[in-house]
């Protein structure tokens, strides 16, 4: 695997990129517990994930990937508790864990929800620490895959334009302010992110369209937009979006000119 690389694959639609995600999900997990016996990944929230999710609680994915050998955790989370219905935890319980075999153990609930978020945060990066056995404040560990949304305002995680969790360099996991959402959130750092082997972004809707295309073939301008600095020094970037979000991209992935029929 070479370090930095990018690959960006575009389907049709919001069902075949939760359909091509989960293939690449479950063989992420396959080449981990085959390499390590085990397999970290990272859920994203917000709403288009989801698809995914049920899918990879169906057949023939809730057979294949190995549950009891998986540890799930996420990559942000909002500061409600996992009942709520903007809770990325709740989402992905909803959608998937209750219905796999996975450890309860294994499923690592970031608790935004609590008053002290800064130690939520310290708390959940202990605990990616323990899971890893690595000393916490080290260098951050290398997840097999995670899993990444992006706003049409570019942030990814909860990573905002702006906000300080951009700037910070060395924790693995902040809280941050969203002043553009007047709330606090709890997300994964640079750092960690840009750990990952794999990192795939999930990426649909016309209303990306822009914001994907200023990310992936506009200048740099990674203060406008966050997730230009996902790039992991020995990992890959897999950009996989949909027709309609990809519809600003150069062909191939973009708008494609249908060749003339006579
Ligand atoms: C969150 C996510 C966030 C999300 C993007 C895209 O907690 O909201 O982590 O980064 O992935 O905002 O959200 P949609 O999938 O809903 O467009």
């Amino acid at each position: 695997m070479n370090s930095g690389e990018r690959e960006i694959v575009v389907v049709a639609d919001a069902a075949a990129l939760a359909a091509e995600a989960a293939k690449r999900f479950a063989e992420a997990a396959e080449a981990a517990v085959g390499r390590a016996g085990r397999f970290t990944v990272a859920l994203a929230g917000g709403s288009t994930p989801r698809r995914l999710y049920e899918a990879l609680a169906m057949e023939p994915y809730r057979s294949r990937v190995p549950w009891d050998r998986t540890h799930v955790f996420w990559g942000d989370e909002r500061a409600v508790p996992p009942d709520h219905p903007d809770s990325n935890c709740g989402m992905a319980r909803t959608a998937l864990l209750v219905r796999v075999p996975i450890p309860p153990r294994q499923v690592h609930r970031m608790a935004a929800e609590r008053a002290d978020r800064d130690a939520a945060a310290r708390e959940y990066e202990a605990g990616i620490a323990e899971v890893f056995a690595l000393p916490p404040g080290g260098e951050p560990p290398a997840f097999d895959l995670i899993l990444l949304g992006m706003g049409a305002d570019g942030h990814t995680a909860s990573l905002f334009p702006g906000t300080g969790a951009t700037r910070e360099t060395r924790r693995w996991v902040v809280r941050n302010h969203v002043p553009t959402h007047n709330a606090d959130r709890l997300t994964f750092t640079l750092p960690i992110l840009n750990r990952a082997r794999v990192i795939l972004f999930l990426v649909s809707g016309p209303d990306k369209a822009q914001a994907l295309h200023d990310v992936l073939e506009g200048p740099p301008d990674p203060e406008r937009l966050p997730a230009q600095r996902i790039r992991p020094s020995g990992g890959r970037v897999v950009w996989l979006a949909d027709g309609p979000a990809a519809a600003g991209l150069a062909p191939p992935g973009g708008a494609r000119t249908c060749p003339s029929v006579d």
